[in-house]
């Protein structure tokens, strides 16, 4: 069989001379017989596989679904593995190596003979690291998601991942729970392969991507232990052969439209804060006008329709059993807030997709007259502790707290806050706000999740489970709390958050968008002049790159190089 179109492959396999020889000769030690060269389309698997990314770890065996569906479309199937991220691993933050395994995915597909790529991503940051480097390249490319978890199971409860830990420790810490119990709940929150079944970043960044458009329709719900998982692979497998004879690329699905959708998505899935950076770094890789004031304004009006943890009740298995994503999409659709016309990777729009999709389960998919939250988008805040934005998940925070004014309680880092959290002299009541610096890009760096941080013991033991909280960090799409996170600039950067200090009076006005720090001009002015920035010790290496290049919050947190679509020409022969 001969394409008609010659392909990129080709470039390395086609030849009758030197160079064809070495190329062809070496691949055929892995047995492959001389005829797969013909000029078929050579489909890369890009593999997040790692016994160190727990979330990805069955990843080798849905790799061989998708190499099904690959070769029985006349494809030659070739996986590589790229760096991957666990979050629950990865120190200092997985959200540091984001930028680095988005440029191993696209190095490694352009300096390779691949004419198309099925992206196999579940934890967290594997997922936009991947849609990043495919982007960056554009060729055709399509994800295959691991899927979640099982939901978890403990003393006949289901309990979710990461959500039910905050809970849980909150609880030992405040007395009401032994700490023998909450060491019996490990094996039964993490009982399957798949990743947390939450709705938090993992499960958020595969529903994302669904609404992008960039997966087949139903991908992101299906447990990674389902057989239809599987069959979903297989499936994924034949279409990315079809994609590479019609050229049908990212650039021609990541189109505005489609982060319109993703954007509303979030909000109706109760989704996760950390979506914010990803979506905005793949808009500046595909080249697509994208910024903060687009959450406002194509998130205002989007009710929470997905009751799932921690916003809700249920879990990413029920959402599966209750019609997935489609049916979400679907109820977003009908009441105008899904750009129809947006195109997918099976050549279909995403409303021709998801129009018939049944919804089995109204506790779990809400009928858009009665959602879980009426307002389910993502709020930016702006004033000036915050110039260039922030942001807060209104779904998961406390009503009362959504306009508060209190006194702040500085912690300088990390360090300092776990330092001084627990002091029983620490003045601090429920009605102050925790304010944390230096946890920013480039002040952690890589902008750890600590942002929901822990509320003082005193506080706790009075029975008060939230207070307001302000920092440059993120914080974990499963934890809640009415937490302002991604402030920019960040305070390492110099940004006015660095010179809050104790007892400084802030006033939070979700409503209005509205983050103030009541203190007079001249006085925060006088305060700039005195600061210096925080020495992160990170001179060298990866990291020192980071720190030297990694943007704002407000810009994705990419390294300003990786910014843009480098094309997959191929490149110049070495031998
Ligand atoms: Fe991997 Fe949550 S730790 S998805």
């Amino acid at each position: 069989m001969t394409e008609e179109r010659k392909l990129r492959s080709q470039a390395w396999f086609g030849g009758a001379d030197r160079d064809g020889f070495i190329h062809r000769s070496w691949m055929r030690n892995q047995g492959l017989p001389s005829h797969v060269f013909d000029g078929r389309p050579v489909i890369g698997i890009c593999n997040t596989f790692s016994e160190l990314t727990p979330c990805n770890a069955h990843f080798g065996r849905l790799a061989e679904y998708v190499k099904r569906g690959v070769w029985e479309a006349g494809g030659l199937p070739l996986e590589f593995p790229v760096f991957s991220l666990g979050e629950t691993n990865l120190r200092p933050t997985a959200m540091l190596f984001r930028n680095l395994a988005s440029m191993d995915v696209e190095e490694s597909i352009r300096g390779n003979p691949i004419d198309g790529v099925v992206l196999l991503a579940g934890c967290d940051k594997t997922t936009p690291a991947l849609l990043m480097g495919a982007a960056s390249c554009d060729l055709p490319s399509l994800l295959v998601s691991g899927g979640p978890m099982l939901n978890g199971k403990f003393r006949g409860q289901d309990i979710g991942s990461g959500t039910c830990v905050w809970e849980f420790s909150e609880e030992v810490r405040a007395g009401r729970m032994k700490l023998d119990e909450f060491l019996d709940a490990e094996a039964g929150m993490s009982r399957s392969a798949g990743h947390c079944m939450t709705m938090g970043t993992a499960s958020t960044m595969a529903c994302v991507s669904e609404a992008l458009g960039i997966t087949l329709p139903g991908n992101a719900a299906i447990p990674a232990v389902d057989s239809r998982r599987n069959v979903l692979a297989h499936q994924s497998g034949r279409r990315i052969v079809e994609m590479v004879r019609e050229d049908l690329r990212p650039s021609a699905i990541l189109v505005r439209a489609a982060f319109q959708n993703a954007v509303r998505t979030v909000g109706a899935i109760g989704g996760s804060t950390n979506a914010v950076l990803h979506l905005l770094a793949l808009a500046g890789r595909v080249g697509i006008r994208h910024d903060l004031d687009d959450w406002e304004r194509w998130g205002r009006g989007v009710p929470t329709l997905v009751d799932l943890m921690p916003a809700g009740r249920f879990l990413m298995e029920d959402l599966y059993y209750a019609g997935g994503l489609p049916a979400v999409l679907r109820e977003l659709g009908e009441h105008g807030l899904l750009e129809r016309d947006a195109p997918t990777v099976n050549g279909r729009t995403l409303w021709e997709n998801c129009r018939r999709a049944p919804v089995h389960d109204r506790k779990v998919v809400r009928p858009f007259a009665e959602p879980l939250h009426a307002e389910g988008g993502l709020v930016v805040l702006r004033g000036n502790l915050a110039p260039r934005g922030a942001v807060l998940k209104p779904s998961a925070a406390t009503a009362e707290l959504m306009c508060h004014a209190g006194r702040a309680v500085v912690f300088e880092s990390i360090e300092d806050y776990h330092t001084r959290i627990g002091d029983p002299d620490l003045e601090i009541d429920e009605t102050c706000v925790l304010v944390l610096k230096n946890c920013g890009p480039k002040g952690y760096p890589g902008m750890a999740e600590v942002g929901n941080m822990g509320l003082p013991p005193k506080v706790l033991a009075k029975g008060v489970r939230d207070m307001v909280r302000i920092s440059d960090a993120r914080m974990s799409g499963t934890a809640y709390g009415t937490v302002v996170l991604h402030v920019a600039p960040e305070a390492a950067a110099g940004g006015p958050l660095a010179l809050v200090r104790e007892g400084d009076r802030i006033e939070l006005d979700v409503a209005e968008g509205r983050l103030h720090l009541d203190v007079p001009e001249e006085e925060l002015a006088r305060r700039a002049q005195e600061w210096t920035a925080p020495a992160t010790g990170m001179t060298g290496g990866y990291q020192g790159l980071y720190v030297e290049h990694v943007q704002q919050a407000d810009l994705g947190a990419d390294l300003d190089f990786l910014v843009g679509c480098r094309g997959a020409a191929v490149p110049r022969e070495s031998h």
